[in-house]
């Protein structure tokens, strides 16, 4: 073949997920049954079951297209979030909506301001339209954002930030994100990604920093606390003016019915949301405690997975892997020595410190 394929697809690396369960049962002859995933962040207790409910009732419509528009979803998260339906978008998954900044505001000749750790997909999407990833140092592990604003010059386009940040799982206060909203030059868009926000003790105001400013745009994600990633349903939340640039860049059908439906589900389940937290919470203390016991280092968040520092960290991880027991290597994200485990239910965490101290 003789394809003339754009210069920056050719570059692009592929995105390595974290290993699916069938994959390892069958590369290493496990029974899936056996296999415990603690490597993509995903909710241990499964899908929200009221989204379960709703996406069952709504197969029998499978032959209808979607509602384009979202109607009945938008207008319930603008009733939870405070906001109008035209300061709203849907995406298939959050990671869709990164793209759609993409589209919007990239080409050569712009960058992008993220940190040195940023969730992967930021420098994926900035390098795909052609623009300049700028790494800014996290000291602390943590997003420096008066750095980050230092750092914006006339072709910045937009600030990425998650809080609390993945692949390291800090957040920032409320007043650092006011304060770098506050000081925003007018040409860029501060892109706050809440994937993980539900896990935080206290949130932060977001409907004040979108106030503040039209140019913020606020992520957020089904695939996390509501236990949807497989169903990729995501939501952006910002000004009129900014959500009817990312309209135009959008597929018309781009959010399924069933996920519209699983969506509605969802937003209804607090309980589920409560006890996936609680959970949640339960499992870093069980392993925080287990791994401070054996003096090995870590690093925990209000969020559902922590970093763990041990010496020859992808021997550890191929050795966890041999005894089935999936976790992340970050190694290739420049976090020598870490290896990112997820939080699990209690006999997941339990199987999990046991395969390690074995391993230790
Ligand atoms: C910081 C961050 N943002 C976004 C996402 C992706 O979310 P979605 O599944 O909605 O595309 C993730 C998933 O791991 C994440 O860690």
């Amino acid at each position: 073949m003789n394809l003339k394929i754009r210069d920056r697809v050719e570059t692009t690396p592929l995105y390595k997920p974290g290993l699916p369960i069938e994959l390892v049962a069958r590369e290493k002859g496990l029974n899936p049954a056996d296999i415990i995933k603690l490597a993509s962040n995903e909710n241990p207790l499964g899908p929200s079951p009221k989204a379960v409910t709703a996406m069952q009732a709504a197969l029998t419509e499978l032959h209808r297209y979607p509602d384009g528009g979202a109607w009945e979803l938008s207008g319930k998260l603008s009733q939870k979030l405070g906001v109008t339906r035209d300061q709203i978008i849907l995406g298939n998954g959050s990671n869709e909506i990164i793209e759609f900044l993409g589209q919007a505001f990239l080409q050569p000749g712009t960058n992008v301001i993220m940190g040195e750790f940023p969730f992967v997909v930021y420098p994926l999407v900035t390098h795909h339209f052609g623009a300049e990833a700028r790494k800014i140092p996290m000291p602390g592990l943590k997003h420096d954002l008066p750095a980050m604003l230092d750092a914006v010059d006339e072709n910045t386009r937009l600030i990425c930030v998650a809080s609390p940040n993945n692949p390291t799982p800090y957040h920032n206060t409320h007043a650092e994100i006011l304060h770098c909203v506050e000081n925003l030059p007018e040409h860029v868009v501060f892109c706050f990604d809440g994937a993980y926000l539900e896990y935080l003790n206290e949130a932060p105001d977001l409907l004040n920093l979108i106030q503040q400013k039209p140019n913020v745009i606020i992520l957020r994600t089904f695939s996390k606390i509501y236990g949807l990633g497989g169903l990729r349903l995501g939501y952006a939340y910002s000004s009129p003016e900014l959500i009817a640039v990312l309209q135009r860049t959008r597929q018309p059908f781009n959010v399924s019915s069933v996920a519209q439906a699983g969506g509605i589900g969802a937003l209804d389940d607090t309980e589920f949301v409560n006890r996936s937290k609680a959970i949640n919470d339960a499992g870093i203390e069980q392993i925080s405690a287990a791994l401070g016991n054996r003096s090995i280092e870590y690093h925990r968040g209000e969020t559902n997975f922590m970093l763990v520092k041990v010496p020859g960290v992808s021997d550890v991880c191929e050795s966890l892997l041999e005894k089935g027991v999936i976790v992340r290597s970050m190694a290739n994200f420049g976090l020598d020595d870490m290896f990112r485990v997820s939080i699990g239910v209690k006999s997941e965490n339990e199987k999990f410190l046991e395969c390690l101290f074995s391993i230790l």
